[in-house]
Formats: structure tokens, sequence, C-alpha cells
């Protein structure tokens, strides 16, 4: 009879004992969901404004609506090279981050009327629209300058920007 109780008081004791061990371990998988959680909010947060992808922001400024044809306008592109070449290689190198970012992949990231828009009108840009005020803020205040690009220099630059992947 005693041992019997033993037995007893024994079995109690590891029933006890592995339901804390199980309460411990649940609430440790509980705290890894939520230092995961906790990262993606954080990368999310903190992807930087430029590489932000915004497919649907179109921006302010005289550009309301493009239509890209499906193949690339090889004389736009050599056009479009030659005025980047001459009005934005101060500040801006393909391939790399200069003053301003780099413009590869651009289309990627960006609406065509949004970045036409951020070459016609900067400060407008600048002032009105929200991804233009953040990417402002990364670049420490330094400006996108207004080049005084006629719409179809702006289009060039565009076309050429479609090929820098
Ligand atoms: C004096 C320097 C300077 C010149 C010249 C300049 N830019 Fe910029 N550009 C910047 C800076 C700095 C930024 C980022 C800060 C901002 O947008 O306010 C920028 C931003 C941009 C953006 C937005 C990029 C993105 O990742 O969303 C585009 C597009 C752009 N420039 C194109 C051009 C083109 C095309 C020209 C030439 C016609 C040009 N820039 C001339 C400094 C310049």
């Amino acid at each position: 009879m005693k041992s019997a109780i033993k037995y007893l008081f024994l079995i109690i004791t590891f029933l006890i004992v592995s339901c804390g061990v199980y309460e411990e371990e649940e609430k440790n998988k509980i705290k890894l969901k939520n230092k995961k959680t906790e990262k993606t909010i954080k990368s999310t947060l903190t992807t930087k404004p430029s590489e932000t992808i915004d497919l649907t922001n179109k921006g302010i400024g005289p550009i309301k609506s493009i239509t890209l044809p499906a193949e690339i306008n090889q004389q736009m592109v050599a056009e479009g090279e030659a005025v980047f070449k001459r009005l934005c290689s101060a500040c801006h190198r393909v391939g790399k981050k200069f003053i301003g970012p780099a413009p590869n992949g651009l289309l990627k990231k960006r609406t065509p009327e949004w970045i036409m828009n951020m070459l016609l009108d900067p400060e407008g840009m600048a002032k009105n629209d929200p991804l233009a005020i953040s990417l402002l803020k990364e670049y420490n205040g330094s400006p996108m300058v207004n080049q005084n690009l006629t719409e179809n220099q702006a289009r060039a630059i565009l076309e050429y920007f479609r090929t820098l992947e």
C-alpha cells in the first residue's frame, strides 16, 4: 500500500514537472514568433525611400498619364543618354549611388509618370509628393534640381532609363 502511494506521488510529480516544461516550451515558441514579427516590421519600416517600390504613385506635376510601347525606341534612348550625360551626370552615375541615387532599375520601382514629374517639376514634387519628400530627407536635404528639360527630353531620358537594369 505504502509503495502504491509512493508511485502515485511520483507519477503526479512527473506530470506537474512535464506540464511546466511544456508550458515553458510554448512560451519560448511565442517569444520566437514575436521576435520574427518584430524583425519583419522593422525591415519594412527601415526600407530606404530610394529602394521603396511604389508602382501606383504617379506623382504630382504636368504628366498625368503615359503609355509605354512594349518595344524600346533606340533613337530616343540615344538622345536620352546624351541629355543625361550632359545635364545629370554631375549628380547621377549609372550603377552607383552618387550625389543622387543611381537610375538603374528605376522603372521597377516607380511609375513612368512619377519619373517624368520628377524630371519636369522636382520642386513641386519635393513639396507635395510623399515619396519625393522622404527621398529628399534620405539625401539629407540635397535636392533633385530642375534642369528645365522639355517634355521630349524628359521622355527621351525615361526611354534611356528603361534600358538600365
Ligand atoms: C545637383 C545634383 C543633381 C542633378 C544635376 C540632377 N539630380 Fe536628380 N537627384 C538629385 C538628388 C540629390 C536626388 C535625391 C534627392 C531628392 O530627390 O530630393 C535626385 C533624385 C532624382 C530622381 C529620383 C530617383 C529615385 O530613386 O526615385 C530621378 C529620377 C532623378 N533625380 C533624375 C535626374 C535627371 C534625369 C537629371 C538630369 C536631367 C538629374 N536628376 C539631375 C540630384 C541631382
